[in-house]
């Protein structure tokens, strides 16, 4: 892959013109579910990201949903699962985005990969994730990511950074690092949500904008790795 950058003069955005030159993606390319491509495409991108390193945290996802009044909103979150079932991060339950899915339990993803022309799309319905999935995650985190999970009333306002850090401090001598990896416990309000999609689209720029989109679309049940359960169109680009 190699790209060729031309200076547009877009002063507005100080971009300058790249016309991608990646490898595009045919049908033939496709692999025959949309679980298979993904895991694909995502063991590449953590891959490059360890060998090239112009692929910085591979697994950085955007995740849309929708508020109660219908004005969209979206953040970046890191995708800790992905299985037939779908992407799936952890998050506080209580934050912004856990009050929008619970009014609408919807959710948009992408991933994108600049470096290597790509981008996986995914939109479905969100179901939370099981305390068993969530335990086991929490016991791999960090002692201190754990602290800061307990002290974080994510989206909430905070007065200052000096609260936020007095909160920590309190955490911190509420639940002491023992070098255990059970000592502090899983909060009530802390988990994750998985998208489980209906339209999963794989996206590979190519030369002159003529990019390739392939696009599985649920025609039945069944999960991501069960092929009778998807077509695939094109879409223009
Ligand atoms: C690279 C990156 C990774 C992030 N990973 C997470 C994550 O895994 N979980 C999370 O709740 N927030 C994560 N955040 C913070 C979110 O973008 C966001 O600020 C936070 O979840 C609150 O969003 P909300 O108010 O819409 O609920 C990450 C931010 C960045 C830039």
């Amino acid at each position: 892959m190699s790209h060729g950058r031309v200076d547009d003069g877009s002063a507005r955005t100080g971009a300058s013109r790249v016309d991608y030159a990646g490898d595009g993606l045919t049908e033939e390319m496709l692999l025959d579910t949309p679980y298979a491509q993904a895991r694909l495409w995502v063991d590449e991108a953590v891959a490059r990201s360890h060998v090239e390193q112009d692929v910085f945290e591979p697994l950085a996802m955007s995740v849309a949903t929708v508020d109660a009044a219908g004005v969209p909103n979206v953040r970046v979150v890191l995708m800790r699962f992905l299985d037939e079932r779908g992407p799936g991060f952890v998050t506080a339950l209580t934050s912004a985005k856990g009050h929008e899915v619970a009014a609408n339990p919807v959710m948009a993803v992408a991933l994108t990969w600049p470096a290597m022309y790509r981008a996986i799309r995914f939109r479905g319905r969100v179901v939370e994730l099981d305390r068993a999935e969530v335990e086991q995650y929490w016991h791999s985190r960090p002692w201190a990511s754990r602290i800061s999970a307990w002290t974080s009333q994510q989206s909430e306002p905070v007065a200052s950074r000096a609260d936020l850090e007095a909160a920590y401090a309190r955490r911190a001598a509420q639940f002491p690092d023992t070098g255990g990896d059970d000592a502090v416990p899983v909060p009530d309000f802390w988990g994750g949500y998985r998208v489980v999609p209906d339209e999963v689209e794989f996206w590979a720029g190519r030369r002159n904008r003529l990019h390739d989109r392939l696009v599985f679309t649920r025609v039945g049940d069944g999960d991501l790795g069960e092929p009778a359960a998807w077509r695939v169109g094109r879409r223009q680009p």
